[in-house]
């Protein structure tokens, strides 16, 4: 169950599928199944923690630059992911939102992902939120965008609410794969205080316990946005 320790809100870059792949003799797009399949039974163990709400970095706006056999092998899978596991997501009770740019995702896809997050529009057990065409600095922009379209200013709450993660808990937890240290344009503004976590493991060998360490490692840290160390406190 979840407790004062248990990050509400967690982001996970899948970093590294490429270089898992590459080890192993194997096309990059085996690193990217297997990536896609770990992810799948990660997330079944990181709801079983209590965790409300994952965020899930799976292809960057900065991706598209990507060669074209790559981004075809990328969207075969998500294809293939929505059209399988929507339908399990609904019957967990977990809600799907897609955040990122459409435009950079072929059409059938965005229908795909808009059937998705309607069949699960009413899960009230946790949330999944996974980036595609997803930048960071680009959902800032668009945000700002708004309010200027809209003609007010903005406060820290309405503008996080404006962000394609409007309504999200606050990041409590991003962990990073790959052995980068490094954003690469995730979350930018939800990351002011999250606690940062980075694996030197590519994510396809990124293991349950592995998350559990870092669930440990969250919990011994102290969160003090700003404020005094407890001791010095009077
Ligand atoms: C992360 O793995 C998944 C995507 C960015 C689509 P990479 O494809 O970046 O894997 P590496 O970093 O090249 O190993
Ligand atoms: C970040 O990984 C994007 C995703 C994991 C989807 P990249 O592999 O694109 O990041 P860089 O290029 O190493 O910064
Ligand atoms: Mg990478």
């Amino acid at each position: 169950m979840a407790d004062m320790g248990t990050p509400e809100h967690v982001g996970i870059i899948m970093d590294g599928n490429g270089r898992w792949a590459k080890r192993r003799l194997l096309p990059r797009l085996a690193g990217h199944r297997a990536g896609m399949k770990r992810m799948l039974a990660l997330l079944e163990h990181i709801y079983g923690c209590g965790v409300k709400c994952v965020t899930v970095f799976a292809l960057s706006a900065e991706n598209l630059s990507r060669p074209k056999d790559e981004l075809d092998g990328l969207f075969a899978l998500f294809r293939e992911y929505f059209s399988t596991q929507t339908e399990r997501l609904s019957e967990k009770g977990i809600r799907l939102r897609v955040i990122g740019d459409r435009g950079l995702i072929p059409a059938d896809i965005v229908s795909l992902i808009k059937e998705g997050e309607e069949k699960t529009a009413k899960g009230e057990r946790a949330t999944l939120a996974i980036a595609i065409g997803y930048g960071g600095r680009q959902d800032i922009v668009a945000a700002c965008n708004k309010a200027v379209r809209a003609g007010r200013e903005v406060t820290l709450k309405s503008f996080a609410e404006t962000l394609s993660t409007g309504g999200m808990p606050a990041l409590d937890l991003l962990i990073r794969t790959g052995d980068e240290k490094r954003l690469s344009n995730f979350l930018l503004f939800e990351a002011a205080y999250a606690e940062l976590i980075f694996s030197t493991k590519m994510f396809p060998d990124y293991t349950d316990g592995d998350f559990d360490e870092a669930l440990k490692e969250y919990a011994a840290r102290e969160r003090r946005f700003g404020a005094l160390h407890p001791a010095d406190r009077t």
